[in-house]
């Protein structure tokens, strides 16, 4: 069946909600038992709720695994995932991954002995040389952000595979419309589906899927053992956005390619990061892994740090904000705000420019969003 077709229909069956075409936002946190462990498939809601499962069951189907589990946020998968590790145990790291990403790296699991390589992923020859005997996991983003660096998943994957290590791969920006890393022998796929799977930026919640299942258990116990579970109406409000993920990416898809090509030709932007241009260092994977080339797209302008801030402030259309992914078009200026945790040092030294600008294309019409970008570039 067609990813569209799955994304409507699969993790949940009317016929056992008494028709309900969609499925009931269940709010119980515990369930009754006929007899001690007798129960209808859920005993306490941390551990297990309907609406989580009809969730997990699409979420499962969409990304081609066997399992999904949800979270209360995208850092709350990667605080499941990375406790699948042990004290001692080292991970390599891709080097500009979501600033919340490296710090809960940098600052949490630090102190409870894992140790953390970040390098540019987007070479596989870099990953190789940062494994180390106790090397249990490979964590990339791809396309990353908010650079859109593209990593070739599957030879990372097979470099992680030799060596005997786990590979996470945060899909979150391509979306599993996109791009099914599983497919292209990823372990794990983590998502903030924050971002495009809820895709109204009304809910907070993340994802891991997987279809290995000695994982699926270690995720499961992980999930429950810690707690960071998404209560009913998250849950409700994630599956119906996916619902509509696919007819959201294609238009979302359209702009962003609408909004390049305005941008190639401004005589104040310097530089353009989207995977679709040739001239993009990865191209040729991105094509050869993804459907699309997405619709997040950084830039940095001909000027300073104060003319990108007159840029981003006061635009009609394009709101300034944190997140990505929903159906709004925003814009926001990294080194202040989504990457504000990294030092300035490594912001330098992975080259994310104090002027760069990271736009998620939404799906308003185009030309509405080209005339505000119009505006904003005029203002210095
Ligand atoms: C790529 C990526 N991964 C993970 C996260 C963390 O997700 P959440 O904010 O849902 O905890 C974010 C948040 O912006 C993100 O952009």
């Amino acid at each position: 069946m067609h990813f569209d077709t799955r994304a409507i229909h699969d993790g949940y069956d009317p016929s056992k909600n008494f028709g309900a075409v969609n499925p009931p936002i269940n709010m119980s946190s515990t369930y009754s038992q006929s007899a001690p462990g007798k129960h209808q498939g859920y005993e306490y809601a941390r551990s297990g709720n309907p609406t989580r499962a009809a969730l997990e069951g699409v979420l499962a189907s969409i990304e081609n695994g066997t399992r999904a589990f949800a979270f209360s946020s995208g850092l709350g998968a990667t605080d499941c995932v990375i406790k699948l590790l042990n004290a001692g145990d080292h991970v390599v790291v891709a080097d500009d991954v979501y600033g919340g990403t490296f710090r809960i790296f940098d600052k949490t699991y630090k102190r409870f002995g894992l140790d953390f390589t970040f390098v540019d992923t987007t070479r596989p020859q870099n990953i190789e040389a940062a494994f180390t005997a106790n090397t249990k996991m490979l964590f990339l983003e791809s396309p990353s952000n908010p650079l859109l660096k593209i990593t070739d998943i599957a030879a990372a994957a097979a470099v992680a595979r030799k060596k005997g290590a786990l590979t996470v791969v945060d899909n979150t920006f391509a979306t599993p419309y996109l791009q099914n890393p599983l497919e292209l022998g990823a372990d794990v796929v983590l998502h903030s589906a924050t971002k495009y799977l809820g895709g109204h930026s009304d809910v907070v919640l993340g994802v891991l899927v997987t279809k290995n299942d000695d994982l699926a258990t270690k995720l499961a116990f992980n999930q429950n053992a810690s707690g960071a579970v998404p209560g009913g109406l998250d849950c409700y409000l994630v599956h119906r956005g996916i619902k509509t993920l696919a007819v959201r990416m294609e238009r979302a898809c359209d702009n962003a390619e609408k909004v390049v090509t305005f941008l190639t030709e401004h005589p104040k932007v310097k530089q353009i990061y989207y995977p679709a241009l040739i001239k993009h260092k990865n191209h040729e994977i991105a094509r050869k892994q993804m459907k699309r080339f997405g619709a997040m797209i950084s830039f940095e302008i001909k000027g300073s740090v104060a003319d990108g801030v007159k840029v981003v402030s006061g635009r009609k259309i394009w709101t300034l904000g944190e997140s990505l992914g929903g159906v709004e078009s925003l814009l926001e200026h990294p080194a202040s705000m989504t990457h504000a945790s990294i030092p300035a040092e490594t912001r330098k030294k992975i080259g994310l420019d104090d002027g760069l600008i990271r736009l998620s294309v939404g799906i308003e019409h185009a030309e509405d969003l080209i005339e505000d970008l119009v505006e904003g570039l005029d203002s210095f």
